[in-house]
C-alpha cells in the first residue's frame, strides 16, 4: 500500500525528542499517519518501543505495513490521542518516556478528493479523519443553526464576513443541501468574492474551519497535551508539530503555563492557584523548517515545532 506523506521536521524532531540509546524507552506517537517518524525512531534508538495511534483506518493500514521491520516493538491502534492515557494503560503503559502529536492531516488525506478536504477537486464533502464517526462537513452544514456556523467560520477560519457566510449557509441549503466540496466553493466564490494579491483563495479557511469542527481538532489537541503531560516520566519529552497559528498558540500556552509554578492573573499580591510547573522547555522558540526542506517539500512550511521535558 502507498501512503505518500513525507514527515515534516524529521531532523528536528530527532534532534529534540531524544532517549537514552542505552535502555528500552517507550514512545506514542499520537497522530502515526504513514508512520515517517516512527521509523527515524525506531531506527535509531534499537531498544525502543512505540504505541502508535491514529484515528484514520487507511493510515493505520500504511503504517502498519512500514513498520513491519520494526514489528516486535510496534503496537498500533485506532483510536483518538486525546485518549492516550486509556490506551497506554489497554497496552500495559502507565509511564512513557517521548509523546510525539504531528497534528493536521496527511498527504493522502488531502490528496484524495474522496475524503472532502481539499476546495480544489470535487469529492464528498465528508472531511472525517475517523470514516467510522457521525459528523460529515456536509451534515454539519446542512443541520447545524446559524449562529454555529458563524462561530465555526469565525473561530476556526478566522473569517471576517463570517456572519454573511452562515447566512448565505442556511439560505442554500433550504434550496438545495450542500453534498459535493464544488457546492461549498460555489458559495464561496459568490459571498466571499476572489482573493486579492498574496491573499490565500477564499476557500482554503473555509474548508480549514469545517474541518476543524468536523474532527473537534482543538478539543483534541488540549485535552491530548494535558494527558501526554500525565504520561511522561521525569525527563520523557513532548514534541508537538502544529500547522496552523490557532494550534501553535494552544501548544506554546499549554507549555508556558506548565513550565510556571504560578498562574495567577498578574496583580494577585500572593499566589492562589498553587499550580505548580510540571514541564521545562527544549525548544526556547519555535524550530520552522529549513531551506533545504522546503525547497523539497512544500507543505512543510507552515509546520511549527516546540518540544518541553517533564519535570
Ligand atoms: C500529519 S499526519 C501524521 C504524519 C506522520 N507523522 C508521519 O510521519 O507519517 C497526521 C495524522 O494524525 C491523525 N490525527 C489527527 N488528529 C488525530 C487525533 N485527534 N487522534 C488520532 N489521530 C489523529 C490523522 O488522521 C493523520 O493520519
Amino acid at each position: 500500500m502507498t501512503f505518500a506523506h513525507v514527515p515534516v521536521l524529521k531532523n528536528e524532531v530527532l534532534e529534540y525528542l531524544t532517549f537514552d540509546s542505552g535502555r528500552s524507552a517507550r514512545l506514542i506517537d499520537g497522530t502515526l499517519g504513514g508512520g515517517g517518524h516512527s521509523a527515524a525512531l525506531l531506527e535509531r534508538y534499537p531498544l525502543l518501543e512505540l504505541l502508535g495511534i491514529d484515528r484514520d483506518e487507511h493510515a493505520l493500514a500504511a503504517a502498519r505495513e512500514r513498520l513491519r521491520p520494526f514489528a516486535g516493538r510496534v503496537r498500533t491502534v485506532h483510536g483518538n490521542y486525546s485518549d492516550m492515557a486509556a490506551l497506554a494503560r489497554g497496552s500495559g503503559w502507565d509511564e512513557v518516556d517521548g509523546v510525539l502529536l504531528d497534528i493536521g492531516v496527511s498527504s493522502p488525506q488531502i490528496d484524495t478528493p474522496e475524503r472532502g478536504f481539499s476546495w480544489r477537486e470535487n469529492g464528498p464533502l465528508d472531511m472525517r479523519m475517523d470514516q467510522s464517526a457521525s459528523m460529515t462537513a456536509s451534515r454539519l452544514l446542512n443541520r447545524a443553526p446559524q449562529a454555529e456556523l458563524e462561530e465555526i467560520f469565525r473561530k476556526y477560519g478566522e473569517i471576517r464576513s463570517a456572519k454573511r457566510l452562515a447566512a448565505a449557509v442556511v439560505e442554500r441549503r433550504t434550496v438545495l443541501p450542500f453534498a459535493a466540496t464544488a457546492d461549498l466553493v460555489a458559495l464561496c466564490d459568490d459571498v466571499l468574492g476572489r482573493a486579492g494579491k498574496g491573499e490565500l483563495p477564499r476557500p482554503t479557511l473555509v474548508f480549514q474551519a469545517l474541518r476543524i469542527a468536523v474532527n473537534g481538532e482543538l478539543d483534541e489537541l488540549e485535552k491530548g497535551l494535558s494527558a501526554a503531560c500525565g504520561l511522561l516520566r521525569t525527563g520523557g519529552r513532548l514534541a508537538v508539530i502544529s500547522f496552523h497559528s490557532l494550534e501553535d498558540r494552544i501548544v506554546k500556552n499549554f507549555m508556558r503555563d506548565s513550565s510556571r509554578d504560578c498562574i495567577c492573573p498578574p496583580g494577585l499580591p500572593e499566589c492562589r492557584c498553587g499550580h505548580r510547573a510540571c514541564l521545562k522547555p527544549v525548544t526556547r522558540h519555535v524550530v520552522t523548517a529549513g531551506g533545504d526542506e522546503l525547497a523539497q517539500n512544500r507543505r512543510s512550511a507552515p509546520a511549527r515545532l516546540r518540544v518541553a521535558e517533564k519535570c
